[in-house]
Parts: structure tokens; C-alpha cells; sequence
């Protein structure tokens, strides 16, 4: 590995993003997502793959800049207009989020795919980690889960109207305004943003190995409502009980704590939300924030404590 003394985030961390210091007062955050279609709307599903690669560049604090499109498309298979529109959703959502698109690359592909390469940026002090909570914080959660479950049922033609909207509203809402508010907010200590690995995936990456632990309150864990029946039908995507299985060894879980919720608690999310480790005085206050600023389900799920050291206690 070829290191490098600017180097301020690289591959060997398991981090949202790569961060290289320019000057003392500047740093570039840089990432790439994309993925196949989770919805049959194009324009939604542009937007959609948006959202979900700029988010990384918030979960650091950082704002993103620039992007180019990446684009798989099944030239010869599929109408040309699908790909204008998703194209057309994915530009919208950019510039909701004041991020200018400078080009891209596209390739024929059997599967359609889209997303993005982002470069933002951030001041080099500022950077924030999945790694950093420190005993006392509160952790926030600023999105419900459940996205995986409902798009898997979306495939089985079980989801209803309604929560489908819901699960479209969370994936297409920028993590901007969260990570803005996050920012102006003092003694934040690490962040995450919450994707495939699932809520407790993720929140494992914060404290793992580390010399601090986390309690996650089950009851104050937002999710959709009406995704219990699924979970219980096994209407679930296959990358949830791989998450499960993957952190079992680090997992302390209540008896009285349902194993449905323990299974959303691992949902692999798209363009889920920020995870937040904040000291406990200006939790309170950033949760305000954000009810305030239409981030209505952001809550405090749990606190970073010293025992168990390196592990997850579900209460
Ligand atoms: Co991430
Ligand atoms: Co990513």
C-alpha cells in the first residue's frame, strides 16, 4: 500500500469515504456508489441512487461538490427513455443538493445500472468517523428503517400504496440537512451513515474493537409500521439475515426484546440515515433541530457507554 503523509482517510479504514488533505485548511472527500434498480419508476429510482451516493460525503460532515454519472445500460434491451429519465431524477435530486454534474461514463451492460462518483469537500479538523463516540454520547438516528423489507415485499407485489410512499420519501431525502445541523452542533464525535449492513451493522462498525461499547434502546428505534407482518411472513431481503449472522458474536440481546424487531434492526437500508454519536448535553438540542427543519423521525436510540467494551447491548 502506497501511503501517503495527506492521507487522512484511506481504503484500510472500512470508512464512508476517502478524505486527502489539499492544505492545512482543505481536504477532498471522495466516493463512488451505484447500484441496479429497487423501484420501477425511473425518475424515483435516479433520485433515489442520488441520494444514496452523496450521502457518504454527509455521514463525514463534508459537503459534496461535484459529481459524474456512472451508467450500466442494456442498450439493445431497453427503451432509451428509461435511462433519460433516470438520468432526469438523478439531476434533479443533484441540484436540490446544490451539487454541480461535470460528466460521466457510461457502458453497455446486461443490467441497468446508476449512481455517481462525488468529490466534496471539508475542513481536515472536521472529519468525522464512524469511529470516535465517546462514553456518555447519545446516538441519533435520523431516518425509520426498513427500506430492504419494503422493497422486497414491493417484489413480491405485498407492499400497499401507502408504504411504499413511505419507503420512496426516506430514500430520496438528502442527509444534507442533518448533516448541516450536525455540523453547527458542538462535541459531535463520529458518524455513520446507515446502508447496507443494517442500524446495528453499522452501529457495530462505530464501536468494534474499540474500547467503548453502545446500548440501543429497541422501543425508541424508529421504523415503517406495518413492516412487522412481513418480517414475520419471511417477506425479508437475503442480505438481512447474512447482516445478523455476520455480528451475532457481538450482540448481547434482551429476552423480552422480539426477534421481528431484531431482524429490521439488520434491514440493509438504501440511502438510510445518519447515525450520529453526540455528547448527551446537545443531544436533546439537535434532535429540536432537526424535528424543526422537516427531519421529523430523527430520535435518540441509544448512548455510547464503557461496558460491554466492544459490544451491543440490545435493551
Ligand atoms: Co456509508
Ligand atoms: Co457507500
Amino acid at each position: 500500500m502506497i501511503s501517503d503523509a495527506n492521507l487522512i482517510v484511506g481504503m484500510e479504514h472500512g470508512e464512508d469515504a476517502g478524505v486527502y488533505k489539499l492544505r492545512d485548511d482543505l481536504a477532498i472527500i471522495q466516493t463512488v456508489d451505484f447500484f441496479t434498480p429497487i423501484v420501477d419508476d425511473p425518475y424515483t429510482f435516479g433520485q433515489i441512487a442520488v441520494t444514496n451516493a452523496l450521502s457518504d460525503v454527509y455521514a463525514m460532515g463534508g459537503k459534496p461538490l461535484t459529481a459524474m454519472n456512472i451508467v450500466c445500460f442494456p442498450v439493445k434491451k431497453m427503451d432509451i427513455a428509461v435511462l433519460r429519465k433516470i438520468l432526469w431524477g438523478g439531476l434533479d435530486k443533484m441540484q436540490e443538493a446544490g451539487v454541480l454534474l461535470i460528466g460521466g461514463h457510461s457502458v453497455e451492460d446486461d443490467e441497468l445500472k446508476y449512481g455517481l462518483s462525488v468529490t466534496g469537500v471539508i475542513h481536515p479538523d472536521k472529519v468525522l468517523l464512524n469511529r470516535g463516540g465517546r462514553v456518555g454520547d447519545s446516538l441519533i438516528l435520523t431516518k425509520p428503517l426498513g427500506t430492504g423489507i419494503v422493497s422486497t415485499a414491493l417484489k413480491g407485489n405485498v407492499a400497499d400504496e401507502a408504504l411504499v410512499a413511505k419507503s420512496i420519501t426516506a430514500m430520496t431525502t438528502l442527509n444534507k440537512t442533518a448533516a448541516e445541523l450536525m455540523m453547527e452542533t458542538p462535541d459531535v464525535h463520529a458518524c455513520t451513515d446507515v446502508t447496507g449492513f443494517g442500524l446495528l451493522g453499522h452501529a457495530a462498525e462505530m464501536i468494534e474493537g474499540s474500547d467503548v461499547g453502545m446500548v440501543i434502546h429497541a422501543s425508541l428505534v424508529p421504523f415503517f409500521p406495518g413492516i412487522r407482518e412481513f418480517v414475520e411472513m419471511g417477506v425479508v431481503p437475503g442480505g438481512l439475515h447474512r447482516n445478523r449472522a455476520f455480528r451475532k458474536s457481538i450482540m448481547e440481546i434482551n429476552p423480552d426484546c422480539p426477534d421481528w424487531m431484531v431482524d429490521i434492526f439488520f434491514d440493509p437500508q438504501t440511502a438510510g440515515g445518519l447515525l450520529i454519536a453526540v455528547s448527551r448535553n446537545h443531544g436533546e438540542d439537535l434532535i429540536r433541530k432537526m424535528h424543526d427543519r422537516g427531519i421529523p423521525e430523527a430520535a435518540i436510540i441509544g448512548e455510547i457507554v464503557a461496558e460491554p467494551r466492544g459490544r451491543i447491548h440490545l435493551v
